[in-house]
């Protein structure tokens, strides 16, 4: 069984997926994670986003096990992942362990932006998870606080409005709802519900709990 979750930027879906695939027990991959290694490595190594053969070279030699999620989620990074990600040759470079990773026998959680549409469109469960981008910045900036970054709510809105529109607007791959994915707003929920509802769908898309 592949779940597939797509959404945009601090809707929630890396929670979400993470709460079906300990339910299931099917491994998950935060395919962000990916763009934003890209992006770290990029700003680590100072490669320009215009220096399209070298950001695929990047993508080409990333080593999955050597991410470090904390790092990985901090400011900087998620901006340069979304310029990384409007790249078509740093998303062709990424695509194989993504697909590999969903084909597994077994099935896997993949949450990203693209994995009901382009990753994996097979796939027997697609849920879209968004709200409304306040909603959205008001998670983002309680996360960034309790890291202890020096932030403001505007700050966070104005980043996530711009990863919006370059994640949605970008030619390769845009965040677009697969026709067939069932959307979760989660605008007013909480953690649990928004949890407990993602648990409803998968349940009734597969006829078991
Ligand atoms: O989900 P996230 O914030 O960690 O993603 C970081 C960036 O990577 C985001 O701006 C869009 C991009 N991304 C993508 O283009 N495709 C995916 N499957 C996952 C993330």
């Amino acid at each position: 069984m592949i779940i597939a979750i797509d959404g945009p930027a601090a809707s929630g879906k890396g929670t979400i997926a993470r709460a079906l695939a300990g339910h299931h027990r099917l491994p998950h991959l935060d395919t962000g994670l990916l763009y934003r290694g890209v992006g770290a490595a990029a700003l680590a190594s100072g490669t320009g986003f215009d220096d399209i053969p070298a950001l695929a070279a990047l993508a080409a030699g990333l080593d999955l096990a050597a991410l470090d999620e904390e790092a990985l989620k901090a400011g900087p990074v998620g901006e340069a992942a979304s310029r990384v990600a409007a790249v078509p040759e740093v998303r062709a470079a990424l695509l194989k362990l993504q697909r590999d990773f969903a084909r597994q026998p077994g099935g896997a959680v993949l949450d990203g932006r693209d994995i009901g549409t382009v990753i994996a469109p097979e796939a027997e469960v697609k849920i879209f998870v968004t709200a409304t981008p306040e909603a959205r910045a008001e998670r983002r900036f309680s996360e960034l606080l309790k890291r202890g970054e020096a932030v403001t709510f505007d700050q966070v809105l104005d980043d996530i409005r711009r990863r919006d529109a370059r994640d949605s607007g970008r030619a390769a791959a845009p965040l677009v709802q697969a026709p067939d994915a069932i959307t979760l707003d989660n605008t007013g929920l909480d953690r649990d519900a928004s949890i407990a509802r993602a648990l409803a769908i998968v349940a009734e898309r597969i006829g078991r709990n």
